[in-house]
């Protein structure tokens, strides 16, 4: 099967989850994420005025953010039109979403003061495309913040045994793509622990 293929069928397994995605267990583990991701964002930007959500699937980010930040403009993006659907149902009005993938992504260029994406980077099928896409349509000195399993810490041997889509990237190599991207590394930092251990970890990055 060829790139295309793959990506069909990745999104229409996502399609297929739609329905029960947000009484899955996984929430369990993506909600205090969201919260922390966004926590996050706040001590690394003030007051940003647009934020766009890559692979929102049913919103919840996008919905907590806007009780966080009551005048930001704020855009989802997902492919899997059955997530969209659900995130369109949840927002408030003025909140948008449109279907489609990390690349292209249908905005124009310096668009965002923040573009996030929790749990989803692992599932581009082009991530350094991808990544291209978040940088162009982020303002100068925007922030990307990407939350995922990273192969970091003592997950460096786990971690590409157990992730589900792409080979979960270290952090040399995020930052060589990054790098490439025209983005700027700010930071890391555990998103998920279980106790005392992180499991999940985001980084941050600015356009330069
Ligand atoms: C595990 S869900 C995470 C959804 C949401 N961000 C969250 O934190 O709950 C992964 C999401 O990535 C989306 N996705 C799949 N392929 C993608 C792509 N090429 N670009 C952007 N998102 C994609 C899926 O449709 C799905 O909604």
């Amino acid at each position: 099967m060829d790139e295309h293929g793959r990506e069909a069928q990745s999104v229409a397994r996502f399609n297929q989850w739609a329905p029960s995605y947000d009484d899955d267990g996984v929430q369990r583990i993506f909600a205090p994420l969201h919260r922390t991701t966004l926590d996050w964002v706040a001590t690394l930007t003030t007051e940003p005025a647009s934020l766009l959500d890559v692979g929102c699937g049913t919103g919840a980010l996008l919905e907590t953010a806007a009780s966080r930040l009551p005048g930001a403009r704020l855009v989802g993006a997902d492919p899997a039109e059955q997530m969209a659907r659900i995130a369109r149902r949840r927002l408030p009005v003025g909140a948008q979403v449109v279907c489609a993938g990390a690349d292209p992504l249908p905005f124009a260029d310096g668009t965002f003061a923040v573009v996030v994406s929790t749990m989803a980077f692992n599932f581009w099928p082009r991530p350094v495309e991808g990544l291209r896409e978040a940088a162009r349509v982020l303002a100068p000195g925007g922030l990307l913040v990407i939350a995922d399993l990273f192969a970091v810490g003592w997950l460096r041997p786990v971690a590409p045994m157990v992730g589900a889509g792409n080979r979960p990237r270290s952090r040399p190599a995020m930052g060589r793509l990054l790098a490439d991207a025209g983005l700027r590394v700010v930071g890391w930092r555990a998103v998920s622990r279980r106790g005392p251990v992180p499991i999940l970890h985001a980084v941050a990055a600015t356009r330069r």
